[in-house]
């Protein structure tokens, strides 16, 4: 089963150029530079018309919703709101004619997730599910839906459903940009780009072994910083949580600029920061954030785009990705950073798919 990976999770971050493909096979028309999502297709004029979109979930799902906020907000220009599911149900919140919730979820099993979508519907909002597993709770209890299609996910941290959902979300994105006013040139690349990400996904993982080689030199030290901005910011908490979950080491992801406003005091000597420091991600501001660490003895591991040579002399260690869409950018940057959890947590002789205190799918609240 394992097919020859050592562990589930290393086999899941090693099949998403595969579970990308299926997830988006069929939904990019790349004659008409459209995209078909049959799941919700009935509903395309309402989501058009769509005044708010609520985005919710858990964990790495409400990672996924963040990517999904910035994207909804930029390339369809409606407002978006992302709550956990936790708080969601619990909060009062305001759903008038045109709310649209939009629900994340892998399992499609997850308590807080499923009690946010009944109270939302009670309240008469439209609810879309974005889940995995056909047939769960989630999936039966949304109003329609688009399944990720990436397979069964058996590793406790979530990897190739991280992206799926981000792939699904940015689908959405698109296509409601396109119906609202995105230009055509804009959605036909974003659409080719899309098509695409298998691909440059596959390039990534070759570096498994380099990112080992970082592990080793910095899988010692009890503290981490993950930062980014913009579309990536996301990707750092999702970088932070993949570290904490499986090799228990503490770490927090921010929007770079953030930490200036208290996390900075923490940085000491050797204290890894890794960057997301792409060429599109605010590129000069996150600089300064980068000499801002360094300064301070941090460690700097750099994920920055290949041909970047200035960013040479800010890095301790650099990880290069292909040059995408800064839209397309959280499919690519999250890999590397799933591969710097799992050797992590593998050298310190962690059971990476079963991490402690942890369940696939949280069912109670
Ligand atoms: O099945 P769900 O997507 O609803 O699960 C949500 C979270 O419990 C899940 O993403 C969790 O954070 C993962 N262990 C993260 O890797």
């Amino acid at each position: 089963e394992l097919g020859g990976y050592e562990h589930y999770m290393l086999k899941e971050i090693f099949e998403q150029p595969d579970a990308l493909s299926t997830c988006l096979k069929g939904r990019l028309d790349l004659n008409n530079y459209k995209i078909i999502l049959g799941g919700i297709q009935n509903l395309s004029r309402h989501l058009t018309t769509a005044k708010r979109f609520i985005l919710t979930g858990c964990g790495t799902a409400w990672h996924a919703c963040l990517v999904g906020e910035y994207l909804i907000e930029r390339l369809a220009r409606t407002p978006v709101e992302v709550e956990y599911a936790s708080e969601l149900r619990y909060r009062n919140p305001i759903i008038e004619e045109g709310t649209v919730v939009i629900a994340v979820s892998q399992s499609g099993e997850t308590a807080d997730t499923l009690a946010a979508i009944e109270m939302c519907k009670e309240r008469g909002a439209t609810v879309l599910g974005v889940v995995n597993v056909v047939g769960s709770t989630i999936a039966r209890t949304t109003d329609a839906g688009v399944y990720l299609r990436v397979g069964p996910e058996i590793g406790v941290a979530s990897t190739k459903a991280f992206t799926a959902q981000v792939a699904v979300l940015t689908m959405m994105a698109i296509e409601l940009g396109r119906r609202r006013h995105l230009d055509n040139s804009r959605t036909e690349q974003l659409i080719k780009d899309l098509d695409r990400i298998p691909n440059i996904i596959n390039d990534v993982l070759k570096y498994s072994d380099m990112i080992k080689d970082i592990s080793k030199e910095c899988g010692d030290r009890e503290n981490w910083l993950f930062l980014g901005r913009g579309y990536n910011y996301p990707t750092a908490l999702e970088g932070a949580l993949k570290l904490k979950e499986i090799s228990y080491i503490h770490a927090e992801g921010l929007p770079a600029a953030e930490m200036k406003h208290g996390p900075i005091a923490l940085i000491n000597d050797g204290m890894p920061a890794v960057f997301i420091a792409t060429r599109c991600s605010n590129y000069d501001k996150i600089i300064s954030n980068i000499e801002e660490v360094r300064a301070r003895g941090g460690k700097t591991i750099i994920i920055a785009n290949e041909g970047d040579e200035e960013i040479e002399r800010y890095a301790d260690y650099l990880i290069r990705i292909p040059n995408v869409d800064d839209a397309l950018e959280p499919l690519v940057a999250a890999i590397p950073l799933q591969l710097l959890a799992y050797h992590c947590a593998v050298l310190r002789g962690l059971d990476v798919d079963k991490p402690r205190n942890l369940a696939k799918s949280v069912t109670v609240e």
